[in-house]
């Protein structure tokens, strides 16, 4: 890597972040990431030694094989090290630190009149009384606890409570299906789920225990229900929302159900923690894989906290003084590491905000930044494309002074995206952090740090501590200098995924087979002639929409449950504020009519089998779909056919030509 000397416009850091900065320029970036590569076991010792550790390590840092040819893919950190990642990031900062009136979080509801504000102590408190109740339910080390709670306090109480006494934490986002839900309870033979009666997503209400019974009874059509207890919290009614208009009927079993408040009003307050190997498992999140079925992929304790410890404090320059907000829902990666272990970990000050970037008005965000003098805020492309369509009328009512960085993370971030944020958000003066990294890296792998990277708008530019990215051709040969390929790692970090859960043999097929000694992302890079990395968006068949990835295999099967659909395909076509949404394309039985009532009847069955997320923006009708002559399905054209791009290029390779002009002529323009 060089130091830029290209035409690209560059952004440079402002002098008054390097001062004091944790990684204060370039060269000190430079120097500590060759060290971190050079020099690993002495770079996370150093790392290691602001933690507490109950049995230091006996073996070297970081032992790996990455090679399939070479035998089995495994990562260690810290081997016959004991630890606890709560005591970590609660009990060292409230009995070591003094942070004990430290505000921990501002929540934030949905709605602007609910808020309240969690000290570290109380927090400590909250998660013991929590981890005492799970005890008292028959959890114990190693038993999994799946987790379908909105962005409420309980969800940080309970993931918190889960590692305290370390049972591994599967947690859903509440936004799934029942059918998703039932699916990954059964991938991860939970015993116990906690969830809460309602909530509110801006004006509409969700009932959320109904949804978890309709996922428990599913489990039980499958002769596969694990769950004994299911802990409910008595959320919606709490907020008094619920005047008679918008009463939630709460099924209950009372042989399962118990309501959280009651099981906590006579939980002890002490719990001592569970002293956990450097390598037991922390906790499971499942994200979408390119055959349908999700993937758990699997984190262990000691690796992720220094590794979202680390990052938190250097991609965020965290100062104690910070107020930090990152609007992401804890039920994907994000929230994992940056609103719970990294900044807790730092003993930060985070808000934690229930509701949506629009409700009850458009200036929600800018509100909310405005109230706490949030100084680091971390969001995702697709929310910043949705506020430019307000243009920037609703953020000049607000003081938007405190802040100081600006962060994005889940997609790629289109220039006037960038040039939005950077000048109407960050009013010109705050360096923006596009941070590439996926639910399997745990934490950041390519990004700036504020005070020391030079930037180039929709760039993630370089590589984190300890990370060594390359370039691969198509025949896997290692590409130098300026290049384009597949992104691969070629080591470990710490808080690389450890394998799927269950499954090693899917984690070695899908990450490390296709080129052997590499992590594959799935991404495709750019590296220009300064060594910045450009992320090109996944060569698989995954797509992004809002920052969330789902699989088209995912997607397929869902349409083809109908009883009108024989064979469906689909595609990305890029949109607006999304990024990219669903084109599908579905081949219907015989005799069966496409009509409008079908395309509303095929959107519902979507997002009941998988989740509102992933209703597709456009359905059209295929006859037929163009396929080699040995049957695949050639998707590059369809995605043509979705993005109108007329030179189809080489069809040679079809079977019936003729079916890409069918599909042309009867393409859908609008959703
Ligand atoms: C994409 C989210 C470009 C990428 C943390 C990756 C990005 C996938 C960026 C992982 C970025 C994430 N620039 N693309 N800054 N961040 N991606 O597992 O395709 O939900 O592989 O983790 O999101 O998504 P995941």
């Amino acid at each position: 890597m060089v130091v830029p000397e290209s035409q690209d416009k560059m952004y440079y850091p402002p002098d008054d972040l390097q001062r004091d900065a944790h990684v204060p320029d370039l060269n000190s970036y430079l120097a500590q990431y060759r060290k971190s590569l050079e020099n690993p076991e002495a770079f996370w010792k150093e790392v290691a030694s602001e933690f507490f550790w109950k049995k230091p390590a006996t073996g070297p840092m970081l032992q790996y094989n990455f090679d399939v040819t070479k035998g089995n893919i495994y990562v260690k950190f810290m081997e016959g090290a004991k630890t606890n990642i709560c005591y970590n990031v609660l009990d060292r900062h409230v009995r070591e630190k003094d942070l004990y009136e430290k505000v921990a979080y501002y929540w934030e509801g949905n709605s602007p009149d609910h808020h309240v504000t969690i000290t570290y102590r109380q927090l400590l408190s909250q998660v013991c009384r929590c981890a005492n109740v799970l005890k008292r339910m028959g959890v114990k080390k190693g038993d999994r606890v799946s987790i379908y709670l909105p962005m409420i306090p309980e969800l940080v109480y309970t993931m918190l409570a889960c590692a305290r006494i370390g049972a591994v934490h599967s947690i859903v986002f509440a936004g799934f299906s029942s059918d998703s839900l039932c699916e990954r309870i059964i991938d991860a033979q939970s015993s116990v789920l906690v969830t809460a009666d309602g909530v509110y997503r801006g004006e509409k209400l969700i009932n959320l225990k109904l949804i978890v019974d309709e996922a428990l009874e599913k489990c039980r059509e499958k002769a596969s229900s694990s769950i004994n207890k299911c802990l409910v919290v008595r959320h919606h009614l709490r907020t008094k929302s619920g005047t008679a208009s918008n009463k939630l009927q709460t099924p209950w079993d009372s042989d399962c159900d118990v309501w959280w408040d009651e099981a906590m009003k006579d939980a002890p307050e002490e719990c001592e923690p569970e002293w956990m190997d450097a390598e037991d498992p922390l906790f499971i999140l499942y994200t979408s894989g390119s055959t349908g079925k999700p993937k758990g992929v699997l984190h262990s304790v000691a690796g992720y906290l220094l590794y979202t410890a680390l990052t938190f404090k250097c991609v965020f320059d965290h100062r104690h003084d910070d107020v930090y907000w990152c609007t992401a829902d804890i039920g994907w990666i994000t929230g994992h590491s940056y609103i719970t272990y990294g900044p807790l970990a730092n003993g930060a000050t985070s808000v934690l905000f229930e509701g949506i970037p629009i409700h009850p008005h458009v200036g929600r965000f800018w509100e909310i930044i405005q109230k706490y003098r949030v100084t680091k805020f971390y969001t995702a492309p697709t929310a910043i494309r949705l506020l430019m369509k307000y243009g920037r009328e609703p953020l000049q009512k607000y003081d938007l002074s405190s802040l100081r960085i600006l962060g994005t993370v889940g997609e790629p971030i289109n220039p006037e995206a960038w040039q939005w944020y950077h000048e109407a958000v960050g009013q010109g003066r705050c360096p923006i952090v596009d941070t590439f990294w996926q639910t399997e890296t745990g934490g950041h792998v390519l990004t700036p740090l504020p005070a020391a990277t030079p930037l180039k708008p929709g760039s993630a530019t370089f590589p984190f501590f300890g990370v060594e990215p390359s370039v691969l051709n198509e025949h896997g040969e290692e590409l130098e200098g300026e290049a384009e390929g597949y992104l691969v790692f070629r080591r470990p970090w710490p808080g690389l995924m450890r394998t799927v859960y269950r499954d090693q043999e899917r984690f070695e097929n899908t990450y490390f087979k296709k080129f052997p000694g590499f992590y594959v992302t799935g991404d495709g890079c750019r590296r220009d002639k300064d060594g910045y990395y450009w992320i090109t968006g996944r060569i698989d068949d995954m797509i992004n929409v809002s920052g969330h990835l789902m699989s088209t295999a995912e997607v397929e099967a869902a349409l083809t449950q109908h009883p009108a659909v024989a064979e469906s395909a689909v595609v990305s076509r890029p949109h607006k504020v999304k990024g990219e949404c669903l084109y599908c394309f579905v081949t219907l039985k015989d005799g069966m009519e496409f009509s409008h009532a079908l395309v509303q009847g095929l959107k519902t069955l979507v997002r009941e089998k998988i989740g509102p997320i992933t209703t597709p923006d456009f359905i059209q009708n295929a006859p037929a779909l163009p396929k080699t002559r040995s049957g695949k399905i050639m998707r590059r054209i369809l995605r043509q056919i979705a993005r109108n791009e007329n030179d189809l290029g080489d069809l040679s390779t079809l079977a019936d030509p003729k079916v890409v002009e069918v599909l042309f002529s009867q393409r859908c323009e609008a959703a």
